[in-house]
């Protein structure tokens, strides 16, 4: 049973013998539990891949034993599976999800990070799957789409905090220019899903209050859905992660003994060159493809996941120094702050040391790999035609309690709180005025992070997700291409969304 829960693809990569009764397991699992569609065929290495231009792939919703050490019993898996398949699709696809809802509460589906359409059975966050309903979803990923590593999660308002943090989430890779460069081809690749969980006596883990402001965290700390997995890499070789923060608050802050991180892509795809990290830190929502060179002396080296701190002022601690460098040669994306009291494992205010949270270990060897030195270019986007301003805060409604807001208004459904036009540029300073960490996200159009606090940002990179510290005002910029309707741009701390911070963009033909 516990191997229902794992990735083909991590499988290849764990240590000794335990790989092959597992991988048997899997292949059990693809075909009892996908089926398969027309032009589909299960790849190696566990991935949904599309072929002949198709993907088509059944997701049943539902709630499921699991055994993860130290964690639930249950948790709420895609086909059963913790995380749910990895879907792969080339630029051009027509992908066809029909997703099942087998859950006890309504859900739908959200494909974060693609440039898709917002509307109709495509990117459509309004849709609702009731209980025992179905969705297809019918969508073509664009020609010209980026190449990259994205997410796909429930996104029913009211939901989705309690089915993300329940264990609803997967990885959805788009492949293309990224993967033919020589140096990325010849890397052994590796998904890293994170994800934490309930502990086992915590029953569902659904609910109100104190842990759902600042954002609920379980001290389970899962990658894969597995506790603290193998995995390895040839000594001379390089090793291409692909990490996803699938958490519903839990901010991962992580760093490999002895080996920098090469960072090649952020969440909407390839950077111009690798940056070199010691440490990489991602907020809910936030992806990274990292490479890392096996040339050391070979041993186990431990994957951290390092304290870090997202409440300030009165709640816990101070400002850090260093706020305001987001990417840089030494520092983590968005990093800045040195080690101090964290969150978890056991409680959102407790203080945490470092866990390992995976442990690396070299087998076999080749001939040594280069890193790659140029990537792919980010092109600049041109000057904005407006700035927008959107200040995040939090404040005490009659009746409600606390809820989050951006610009002084919490969510409303019917409301339209931002239009724009087609084919517009425009930046929008999102200001933090409150005390917690808000990962600001936008739906269907990346952006590039233009400054913060008014320092321009050494890197170009294209994001989805970008990390608001208290006090902060982070500029953004992006373009509304291609596709016209209304979808949204909340805080990813999906507790936050929940009570309130989030609002609904309507961009005009
Ligand atoms: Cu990953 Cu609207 O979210
Ligand atoms: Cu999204
Ligand atoms: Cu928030």
């Amino acid at each position: 049973m516990q191997a229902v829960r794992f990735s083909r693809r991590s499988l290849l990569t764990l240590a000794g013998g335990a790989a092959a009764t597992v991988a048997a397991a899997s292949v059990w699992t693809r075909s009892r539990q996908l089926r398969h569609g027309a032009g589909i065929h299960a790849a190696a290495e566990g991935a949904w891949r599309s072929t002949g231009g198709q993907l088509e792939v059944d997701l049943v919703a539902k709630d499921t034993a699991v055994a993860i050490p130290g964690g639930p019993a249950r948790a709420l898996t895609y086909n059963g599976l913790l995380p749910g398949p990895v879907l792969e699709v080339n630029p051009g696809d027509a992908v066809r999800i029909r997703l099942h809802n087998r859950l006890d509460q309504p859900t739908n589906l959200h494909y974060h990070g693609l440039h898709i359409p917002p509307g109709g059975t495509a990117d459509n966050v309004f849709l609702n799957v009731a209980p025992g309903a179905s969705q297809t979803y019918d969508f073509t990923v664009p020609a010209d789409h980026p190449a990259g590593t994205f997410y796909y999660h429930p996104h029913r308002h009211g939901t989705v905090a309690d089915q993300v943090f329940g264990g609803l989430g997967g990885v959805l890779i788009v492949r293309g220019e990224l993967d033919r460069i020589p140096e990325v081809q010849a890397a052994q690749e590796q998904v890293l899903f994170l994800k934490d969980l309930p502990a086992g006596n915590d029953g569902t883990g659904r609910g109100m209050g104190m842990g759902m402001m600042l954002g609920r965290e379980g001290p389970v700390l899962t990658v894969n859905g597995q506790v603290a997995p193998e995995l390895s890499v040839p000594a001379g070789g390089l090793l291409r992660l692909r990490i996803v923060n699938g958490s519903n608050a839990r901010f991962w802050r992580l760093a490999l003994d002895d080996h920098p991180f090469h960072l090649i892509a952020t969440d909407g795809g390839a950077l111009e060159a690798p940056v070199e990290l010691e440490e990489l830190l991602l907020a809910p929502g936030e992806r990274a493809e990292v490479l890392v060179q096996a040339n050391r002396g070979g041993g186990r080296y431990r994957l951290l996941n390092l304290p870090y701190v997202r409440v300030r002022g009165g709640m816990m601690g101070g400002m850090a120094p260093g706020r305001g460098m987001s990417m840089g040669p030494r520092g983590g994306m968005g990093m800045g702050r040195g080690p101090g009291a964290g969150f978890g494992p056991g409680s959102a205010s407790e203080p945490q040391g470092q866990l390992s949270i995976a442990t690396l270990s070299y087998a076999g060897s080749v001939d040594p790999l280069p890193l790659p030195q140029r990537l792919l270019p980010v092109e600049p986007l041109p000057e904005p035609v407006r700035t927008r301003r959107f200040e995040l805060n939090h404040g005490m409604a009659p009746g409600q309690g606390m809820v989050f807001l951006i610009n002084g208004r919490p969510y409303d459904h019917h409301r339209t709180d931002t239009r724009v036009r087609l084919g517009d540029t425009e930046d929008w300073d999102v200001v933090n005025t409150g005390v917690m960490d808000h990962p600001f996200h936008v739906h269907i159009n990346p952006f590039q992070v233009i400054s913060r606090d008014g320092t321009p940002e050494p890197v170009r990179a294209w994001k989805d997700v970008v990390l608001v510290r208290p006090g902060e005002t982070v500029r953004i910029r992006t373009r509304f291409a291609d596709f016209p309707g209304r979808t949204v741009f909340h805080c990813h701390i999906f507790d936050h969304e929940e009570l309130g911070m989030m609002g609904n963009l309507e961009i005009d033909a």
